[in-house]
């Protein structure tokens, strides 16, 4: 695989990023629809925290922070985003992107050095939040394992979090490394997060690169269009099974033939489903997903939140 400063590319990239594109859009689109459905309850920003932002393009081609940004001018959402990096040429540029893209560094910070030093001050300072935070954790690392701590700081870092997350990553993988060194499992680590409903993207590629989306939303579209199963429904546990098992161990569990050819994994997994689903492709805000969210938002009082995107500064933010 290719690298430049630690970003790497290979045959998954692309479908990567392209799925990354609808997932945020997704994502904009509930959560916008859902704070404007509670304007006096829903803290006024969209948070974004991308872990590994890397320098904003990759092979040529924007990466995953300038996706989410593009995404979020289009969507018209107000956002503030965190992004981490540890490697600094890669800050560097990625700064320039996002200064050109016309966000300032109040409302887009790129966060330097490792994001496990740094983002526990930003959790401390969410925690200050009252408002129902509306926001996404994205992990792309360039290890193996998924910063599972660290997401699981973020996610749950406000008192009222709605706070999803995306993960990519390769349990094919995490399963060869566990057979011959020991270790965890993929699911294992999706699961303590501590988010309720999962879906996974159908895997590309022999590491069998997936994304994740982990969420609280039961309403949340299974995003089928481009792959995604929901765990607990037939095809998502079969999915769990392919990510998680080794052939091995799948003819010990099951004593039968596979219902699938793990040697090829992109066409592997039959669909016993119908085609109904929701379009990823939604541009509108107020198509209804935000009915998704079915708090009991008037627990909470209108306070003006206080909130420095930077640890220790404080920013009035008030509510529109
Ligand atoms: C796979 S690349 C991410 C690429 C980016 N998401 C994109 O789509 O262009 C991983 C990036 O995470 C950064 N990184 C790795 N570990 C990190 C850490 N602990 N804290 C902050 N950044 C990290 C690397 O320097 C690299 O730029």
């Amino acid at each position: 695989m290719p690298k430049v400063n630690g970003i790497g590319w290979s045959d998954s990239t692309g479908r990567k990023l392209m799925d990354y594109d609808e997932m945020i859009r997704v994502e904009y689109t509930m959560a916008f629809g859902a704070m404007r459905k509670w304007p006096k309850w829903a803290y006024p920003d969209f948070c974004l925290f991308e872990l590994n932002a890397g320098s904003g393009k990759t092979n040529g081609g924007d990466g995953t922070a300038l996706i989410a940004l593009r995404a979020a001018l289009d969507a018209r959402i107000p956002i503030r985003a965190w992004l981490f990096e540890k490697n600094s040429a890669n800050a560097d540029e990625l700064e320039r992107h996002v200064a050109k893209l016309g966000f300032d560094s109040e409302r887009v910070w790129v966060v330097r050095g490792d994001h496990n030093q740094t983002a526990p001050a930003i959790a401390a300072e969410l925690k200050r939040l009252h408002g129902a935070v509306y926001g996404v954790v994205v992990a792309d690392p360039t290890k193996m394992e998924l910063p599972t701590d660290i997401i699981h700081l973020l996610a749950h870092a406000p008192i009222k979090s709605r706070i999803d997350v995306f993960a990519y990553a390769q349990p094919g993988t995490i399963k060869r490394v566990r057979i011959v060194w020991g270790g965890g499992r993929f699911m294992e680590s999706l699961r303590a997060v501590g988010l309720p409903l999962i879906l996974l993207r159908q895997p590309h590629g022999q590491a069998q690169w997936t994304w994740a989306v982990l969420t609280r939303w039961a309403g949340y579209p299974e995003l089928r269009k481009i792959g995604f199963r929901r765990v607990g429904t037939p095809e998502g546990d079969a999915l769990v099974e392919r990510l998680d098992s080794t052939i091995e161990e799948w003819r010990a569990d099951h004593q039968s033939v596979l219902p699938f050819d793990l040697s090829d994994p992109i066409e592997a997994m039959p669909s016993i489903y119908g085609t109904l689903d929701f379009s990823p492709s939604v541009p509108s805000c107020s198509n209804g997903h935000g009915a998704a969210v079915n708090d009991a938002e008037s627990e909470h009082p209108a306070m003006p939140i206080t909130f420095g995107i930077h640890p220790g500064e404080d920013l009035t933010c008030p509510r529109t």
